[in-house]
């Protein structure tokens, strides 16, 4: 695919980060875009930004979406059908994703399902809806984002990831397992497996959100000390500092998260869309993930020894 222009993408989870980036990009470039969140108003600004940066006669339309959801992932599809007078698309981001229930052992069930459905069943169902609409088409790729933790389990020492984890991991399995079966049963359509590094955007603080976990104001000083080892990690907090220290820096979580980061959505949207336009159906987004990827692959068995 040399070119977005005159195409048609679905993007899920535009309405922040990296999704965002991807509408306002492809809309940018003359692609018409339907996009969905679970959040209106971000999606809706999502759709004005974007249109506002697109040329004549590309149409960016907003949806809203829990990809969790399979009944609302295929009101989705009709609506974008419907809106795009359309029979099929040509791209599909499966992009929304969250994080949470980091641990299996401690952490809620419910949180824990709910993560992977967002992050895997999310993917699933989109695909289950929107292949038959690229199979349509005369040339489509499907783009399921992963990340790093697709193919290392882990965010460092003392730091259990799992529900996001087993997702990504999922992600990368399945993406991976459709290449030969589209080569045979639909050779003109393509799947790419992203796999970002940190990229700047406010998952934490939207994670949370959706999660519905509570303030860090409500949290007792025993929760708030369950995030010690991460905070620690990420440099948000010094060794020893106080509870109140903690609890003040977790406040912040989700700005450092996204001030820290060594690429911006922007430029991560970039790197997808150059990627997915030459044909790559492997993208690491950032040297921090290709740097992973490397390290992970020469000495799986030391992959939790800790690499840092
Ligand atoms: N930011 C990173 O460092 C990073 C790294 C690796 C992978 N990723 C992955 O990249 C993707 C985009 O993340 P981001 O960092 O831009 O996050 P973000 O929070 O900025 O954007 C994600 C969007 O998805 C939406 N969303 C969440 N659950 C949804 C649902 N059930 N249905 C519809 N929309 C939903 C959110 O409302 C949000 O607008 C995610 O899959 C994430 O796991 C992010």
């Amino acid at each position: 695919m040399e070119s977005f222009a005159g195409k048609l993408a679905v993007v899920t989870g535009g309405g922040s980060g990296m999704g965002r980036e991807l509408v306002r990009q492809l809309a940018a470039q003359g692609c018409s875009v339907a996009a969905c969140d679970l959040n209106a108003d971000t999606i809706s600004a999502t759709m004005s930004l974007a249109q506002a940066g697109a040329p004549p006669g590309c149409r960016v339309t907003g949806h809203v979406c829990d990809v969790a959801d399979e009944a609302q992932v295929l009101r989705f599809r009709d609506e974008v059908l419907k809106q795009h007078a359309t029979r099929h698309v040509n791209l599909v981001f499966s992009n929304a994703g969250i994080g949470g229930a980091g641990s299996f052992v401690v952490d809620s069930r419910q949180e824990w399902e709910r993560t992977f459905a967002i992050d895997f069943w999310g993917v699933y169902y989109c695909a289950r809806a929107f292949l038959p609409l690229l199979i349509a088409s005369s040339e489509g790729v499907l783009v399921n984002t992963s990340s790093v933790n697709g193919f290392w389990a882990s965010l460092g020492p003392g730091i259990p990831h799992t529900a996001y984890s087993t997702a990504k991991f999922a992600v990368k399995g399945f993406s991976e397992a459709l290449i030969e079966d589209l080569r045979i049963n639909a050779p003109h359509v393509r799947v790419a497996v992203v796999m970002p590094g940190h990229i700047g955007t406010d998952i934490v603080t939207n994670s949370r959100r959706i999660l519905g976990v509570p303030g860090v104001e409500q949290m007792s000083d025993e929760e708030v000390e369950a995030g010690r080892a991460s905070m620690t990690r990420f440099g948000a907090v010094a060794e020893g500092a106080s509870v109140e220290e903690l609890r003040q820096a977790m406040a912040r979580a989700g700005d450092a998260f996204r001030d820290t980061a060594p690429m911006s959505a922007a430029e991560a949207a970039e790197t997808i869309l150059d990627e997915v336009r030459k044909g790559s159906w492997r993208i690491l987004v950032g040297e921090d993930a290709k740097g992973l990827d490397a390290v992970v692959r020469a000495k799986p068995e030391a992959a939790y020894d800790f690499l840092a």
